[in-house]
C-alpha cells in the first residue's frame, strides 16, 4: 500500500516554504499527501516558536495526534510522528521529555535528512531520532528540486538573524545570517516559473540584509537580485519578505521606482513607534528613521502599500510609548498590519527586563491600536471598489463557483469565476469590500 504523510504547518512563510520543501522529499520516497491525520502513516509538525501561544499550541495538537496514532495501532497500522522548526531548535532535549510519543524531531536547518530519518524510522533501525545541529552545511544543497505549487511561490533567498531584537527568538532558533547564492536563487526562481509561478515571493527572516554571492564569487545585495529575478520571461510579480527598517538602502528604494514587477506594497515592521522602546528592543533604528525610508519609499512609487509588525507591552512601554506608535500608524496609514501582544520568551534579554506589563494593559492596547489599524484597512479596501485590478487567483473560494485571489496590494479577493482561471492573473473590477476582503467581478 502506498505510503502517506501529513504536514502541519505553523508560523510565518519561512515555515510554509520548508514544509512545502518536505513534501517535496517524501513524494520522492514514494508517499502521497493524506487528506488527514487518520490517513498518514507520516504526520509532521512544522512548529513556530515566536509566541508564548503558538509554541504551546504544538503541544496540546500534538497529544492529539498520539489518540490518532494509538487508535491507528489497534487496526495495525504504524504512525511515525515528526516535529521540525523553531519549537525543536528552541526546546532541544525538552520535546522528546514532552512529547515521548515523537518518533523524531528535527531543527528548521536539518530538515534535509527527513528521507534518511523517515527510512531509519520506517526500518525500525532508529526508535527515536534528535537533530538540532547549527550546521555548516547548508540545508539547500541537499533538497530535491521542487516545482511550482501554483500561481505564486515562496523562494527562500535568506535565513537566520544577526540582530537579536531583545523579545525574538529568531536567532537562537534559525540561527545567523546566511544567504543562498545569487545562481542558486536564480536556477531555483526560473524553475517555479517554468513548472507555472506568476509571482515570487522571496523570503527570509531579515531578507533585505541579502547579501549573497554572484557567479564570480562577487556580494550581491538583494535589489540586485530582484533586477535578475525580473528578467526572468513569464514571471509577473515579484515581492520579498521580511524587511528591516535599517537595511532599505536607495538600491532597493529605486527597485520600487523602476522595476514594474515589483509590486506596490512592503511589509516592513516598526514594532514600535517610540524610541525609548525601540532602543530596549535593539532595533538598529528610530522612529523617524523609519519614517523617513517610508517617505523616500512614497517618493519613489507613490502607489506603495505599507505594512507593518507591532508589539505592544513590551516591558517599560507607557501610555505615552504607545501613543507614539499610535501616532506611527497615523502617518503611514497602513494598508495592512500584524499586531501582538509582547509575549516573555525564555532565553531572550526582554524576557528578565524590568517593568513586566500587565497582561490586563497589553490586551487593552492591542485592542486600541487594532482598532486604528482595521479602521485604515477598511478605508483603503473600501477605497478600491470601482477600481479594475490584476487578480491572481490562487485557490477556490468558499462557495460553490468562485474563486479566491490576491491582488497587487495583497488584498484578498472574491469573485465568481471559472476554474480555468485558477493560477492565472485576470482584471477583475471591485465591486464590494471589507476589513479583510474584497469582492468583485471577472472582466
Ligand atoms: N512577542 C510578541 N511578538 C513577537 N514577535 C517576535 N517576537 C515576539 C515576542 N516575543 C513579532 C514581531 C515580529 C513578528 C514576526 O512577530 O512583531 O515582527
Ligand atoms: Fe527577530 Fe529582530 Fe531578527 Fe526580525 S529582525 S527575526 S524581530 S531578531
Amino acid at each position: 500500500m502506498v505510503k502517506k504523510y501529513f504536514i502541519k504547518t505553523f508560523g510565518c512563510q519561512m515555515n510554509v516554504y520548508d514544509s512545502n520543501r518536505m513534501a517535496n522529499m517524501l513524494e520522492e520516497m514514494g508517499l502521497k499527501k493524506a487528506t488527514g491525520v487518520k490517513d498518514a502513516d507520516v504526520v509532521i509538525f512544522n512548529t513556530c516558536h515566536i509566541r508564548e501561544k503558538a509554541a504551546e499550541k504544538v503541544f496540546s495538537d500534538l497529544g492529539r495526534v498520539y489518540l490518532i496514532k494509538q487508535e491507528r495501532a489497534l487496526e495495525g497500522k504504524d504512525t511515525i510522528i515528526g516535529v521540525t522548526g523553531c519549537v525543536v531548535q528552541a526546546e532541544d532535549k525538552q520535546i522528546l521529555k514532552r512529547a515521548p510519543y515523537v518518533d523524531f524531531a528535527l531543527g528548521p536547518l536539518r530538515y534535509f535528512r527527513l528521507k534518511e530519518v523517515v527510512e531509519e524510522i520506517f526500518n525500525k533501525r532508529e526508535a527515536q531520532l534528535l537533530d538540532t545541529e547549527f550546521s555548516a552545511v547548508s540545508k539547500f544543497d541537499y533538497l530535491p528540486e521542487n516545482k511550482a505549487e501554483g500561481g505564486c511561490s515562496y523562494l527562500a533567498i535568506q535565513e537566520g538573524c544577526n540582530n537579536f531584537c531583545t523579545y525574538c527568538v529568531v536567532p537562537y532558533t534559525r540561527g545567523v545570517e546566511v544567504s543562498r547564492p545569487v545562481e542558486e536563487i536564480l536556477k531555483e526562481a526560473r524553475r517555479l516559473v517554468a513548472t507555472g509561478s506568476l509571482e515570487l515571493n522571496l523570503l527570509g527572516q531579515n531578507v533585505n540584509s541579502y547579501h549573497g554571492e554572484d557567479a564570480n564569487g562577487k556580494e550581491r545585495n538583494l535589489a540586485y537580485l530582484l533586477n535578475k529575478v525580473a528578467e526572468i520571461d513569464g514571471l509577473k510579480r515579484i515581492r520579498y519578505t521580511t524587511s528591516y527598517p535599517a537595511d532599505v538602502d536607495d538600491d532597493l528604494i529605486r527597485c520600487h521606482k523602476e522595476l514594474g514587477k515589483l509590486m506596490p506594497y512592503l511589509h516592513l515592521p516598526i514594532q514600535s513607534g517610540s524610541d525609548s522602546v525601540l532602543k530596549k528592543m535593539n532595533r538598529r533604528h528610530t522612529r523617524d528613521d523609519y519614517l523617513r525610508v517610508v517617505e523616500k519609499l512614497k517618493e519613489a512609487n507613490p502607489a506603495i502599500g505599507m505594512s507593518s509588525d507591532f508589539i505592544v507591552g513590551f516591558p517599560g512601554e507607557t501610555d505615552e510609548d504607545f501613543e507614539k506608535t499610535l501616532d506611527v500608524v497615523n502617518r503611514v496609514k497602513y494598508i495592512q498590519a500584524f499586531s501582538f501582544k509582547y509575549s516573555r520568551r525564555a532565553g531572550t534579554p526582554a524576557a528578565v527586563m524590568e517593568n513586566q506589563i500587565e497582561e490586563k494593559v497589553k490586551k487593552e492596547r492591542l485592542q486600541v491600536l487594532q482598532d486604528l489599524l482595521f479602521d485604515y484597512q477598511t478605508k483603503f479596501n473600501k477605497a478600491s471598489v470601482g477600481k479594475i485590478m490584476p487578480v491572481l487567483f490562487e485557490t477556490k473560494g468558499r462557495h460553490k463557483g468562485q474563486l479566491a485571489g490576491r491582488t497587487p496590494y495583497m488584498q484578498n479577493l472574491y469573485a465568481e469565476a471559472d476554474n480555468s482561471l485558477l493560477n492565472k492573473i485576470v482584471e477583475v473590477r471591485v465591486t464590494e469590500a471589507s476589513t479583510n476582503s474584497l469582492g468583485g467581478e471577472v472582466l
